[in-house]
């Protein structure tokens, strides 16, 4: 079935058509909600333009900043994940199964989750279209972590934006379940009912990034170790913890081995996580890659069209600092590390 998936992806474009259609309602979205005034446009785009792109460790994600993220990271990052899912897929590393539950830790305005419902969409068509099973009734059920109030109502907003065009995503509607990583409990009490999460998937993309992992003299501190060793206790046997990043940082090699030291019980039984993967978005399958060009034009087109609508509506054109960050922007990679949820013998 792998093999036969991928073609109709290949040959039906599909993964191209999601990031284009996305495209589409980000940049609709983006002229109906903030480029309707020139301060509007200043305030949002321009007054945080540096540190969204280059230093999101110092942003706290109030309004400003949060349209200036989206703007910026959301397009490049949903496909990411779309790709990095894709890959999992042609590696036959990808849950496929009846019920499967996701949280994404820092989830932002949920770039990842918009793609994993893209794409488990994708599987459910396949599955339709050729009358398979368990491809047809994958249900996918989703918790994210957040912060930041301004991420979770963009959430909100972004989709009822979609729902007015018919696209519908499984993403919480009403601002979430979880709010902060410190101290984070995945057991909640309604009214004497009790609600324990378990989860197949999680995922972290830009989340434990240099600030939750060094301390200020540059040695290794990871900063949410008991939420770490907490959330993957939850995670089912052979479920995923997945981590998504830049490739320029030097901790990989101490955040993986603490990974791999986590043990967590159930009765006399003891599990720890197994590496399965550590790539470089350049290292993804063959398929993956020729999909990757077009969709590094399709974020191309993106850019292009967003100065198009600063230059249209404000006779503003970016400076030629900026143009060239988000020339650099376009060839990016990033590195993907799986780790699998293991009995040990
Ligand atoms: C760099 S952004 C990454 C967003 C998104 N995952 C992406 O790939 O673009 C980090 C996110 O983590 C959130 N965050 C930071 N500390 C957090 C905490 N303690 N609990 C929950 N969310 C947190 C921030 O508000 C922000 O949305």
């Amino acid at each position: 079935m792998n093999s036969k998936f991928i073609v109709w992806v290949e040959e039906n474009k599909k993964i191209q058509k999601l990031s284009e259609e996305m495209k589409h309602n980000l940049l609709e979205y983006i002229k109906e909600n903030i480029t309707d005034t020139k301060e509007n446009c200043e305030k949002y785009i321009l007054e945080k333009w540096d540190d969204t792109l280059g230093n999101c460790d110092n942003l706290k994600f109030d309004d400003k900043e949060v349209i200036s993220y989206v703007i910026h990271h959301f397009l490049d990052r949903y496909q990411r994940m779309l790709l990095t899912l894709y890959d999992m897929y042609c590696r036959k590393v990808l849950p496929i199964k009846r019920n499967i539950y996701v949280l994404d830790i820092g989830t932002g305005p949920a770039n990842s989750l918009f793609a994993i419902c893209d794409f488990y969409k994708l599987i459910r068509e396949f599955g339709n279209e050729y009358n398979i099973e368990n491809y047809k009734n994958i249900n996918i059920k989703i918790e994210y972590v957040e912060k930041s109030l301004s991420f979770r109502k963009w959430i909100h907003k972004f989709q009822e934006f979609l729902i007015k065009r018919n696209k519908y995503y499984e993403i919480p509607f009403h601002k979430g379940t979880f709010e902060d990583f410190s101290n984070i409990s995945y057991t909640i009490s309604y009214n004497h009912y009790y609600r324990n999460f378990r989860f197949d998937l999680v995922i972290n993309s830009n989340f434990f990034t240099k600030a939750n992992m060094k301390d200020e003299h540059n040695n290794v501190y990871i900063l949410y170790r008991k939420e770490i060793e907490n959330t993957i206790r939850k995670i089912k046997l052979n479920g995923l913890f997945v981590t998504l990043s830049s490739i320029n940082y030097d901790f990989y090699s101490d955040y993986k081995k603490y990974l791999k030291g986590i043990k967590s019980f159930r009765g006399k039984d003891v599990y720890k996580l197994n590496e399965i993967l550590d790539v470089n978005s350049n290292e993804f399958k063959v398929n993956t890659k020729q999909t990757k060009k077009e969709l590094t034009a399709n974020l191309e087109k993106y850019f292009t069209e967003i100065s198009a609508i600063l230059l249209e509506n404000y006779k503003f054109s970016l400076e030629p600092e900026k143009k060239k960050y988000l020339d650099r922007k376009k060839s990016h990679e990033w590195k993907t590390i799986i780790m699998k949820k293991r009995k040990v013998d």
